[in-house]
């Protein structure tokens, strides 16, 4: 068992309208075993013992799925390692006598609510506006009822492991959400169930996402390296031509 000594600088801020600051914890003799959020869960426990308020951050699966955890680790949304989540994050990835810097995402589209707590309901607007699709799913049917190719099939699938954590913004100097857009676009145009609303569907997204106030792709892939589920720029291009196609057809 590995124990390390780590400083954290650790992003406090009391509500959306007050100003936040840096605050330095200490931690000594921490297993490296341990996950990111667990040493924050150590944070807490040793806060709420001095009688001080804890860190408030988001997460709930704790197993890289649901996509509600999130920090700026050092620079990097989600920490130094690639296609991982803070959550999946473990502390042997960092050195003994290490300083850690942690803030939440930082865009006009994701207000800080608290501490490292962010309001992504903005991704939530575009999603809502993107609407409902219209074939009628019921029950599971067999899997060669409805002909799809391979290609297309394995495009929407990866399209539709984004998780909506927001590591994309946060990573790009623009605060784009385009990857985030691009992959849910993607996921549904892609497949036959997706075709009867794909224009209304992409129009309405673009128009919420600008009116949220995220920035426009400026092709800097940062967005890309800092998915945790590797999505693709290639769904950027996608909805640029899905857009331009649903603009034309007007
Ligand atoms: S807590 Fe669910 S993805 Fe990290």
């Amino acid at each position: 068992m590995n124990k390390i000594t780590l400083t954290l600088k650790v992003w406090r801020q009391k509500n959306a309208k007050s100003h936040g600051r840096f605050e330095v914890y200490k931690l000594t003799d921490i297993d490296t075993a341990m996950s990111f959020l667990e040493m924050l869960d150590v944070v807490n426990e040793n806060l709420t013992r001095e009688g001080k308020e804890p860190v408030a951050f988001d997460h709930d699966c704790r197993e890289g799925i649901c996509g509600m955890c999130g920090a700026v680790v050092n620079g990097q949304a989600h920490g130094p390692l690639r296609a991982t989540t803070l959550c999946q994050l473990h502390l042997r990835h960092f050195k003994n006598n290490q300083t850690i810097v942690i803030e939440p995402w930082r865009s006009k589209g994701f207000p800080v609510v608290k501490d490292l707590v962010v309001d992504r309901s903005a991704f939530d607007k575009i999603i809502a506006s993107g609407g409902y699709v219209s074939v009628r799913t019921g029950s599971a049917p067999d899997a060669h009822a409805v002909l799809i190719k391979k290609d297309d099939a394995e495009k929407a699938m990866d399209a539709a492991a984004c998780i909506g954590c927001g590591a994309c913004v946060a990573a790009c100097p623009n605060a784009s959400a385009m990857l985030f857009v691009g992959a849910k676009v993607s996921h549904l145009v892609l497949l036959p169930q997706g075709q009867p609303e794909s224009e209304a569907r992409v129009l309405n997204m673009v128009k919420t996402m600008d009116a949220q106030g995220f920035g426009n792709c400026s092709n800097e892939y940062e967005c890309e390296a800092a998915c945790p589920k590797e999505i693709s720029v290639k769904n950027i291009a996608r909805l640029n031509h899905e857009f331009r196609k649903a603009q034309i057809a007007k």
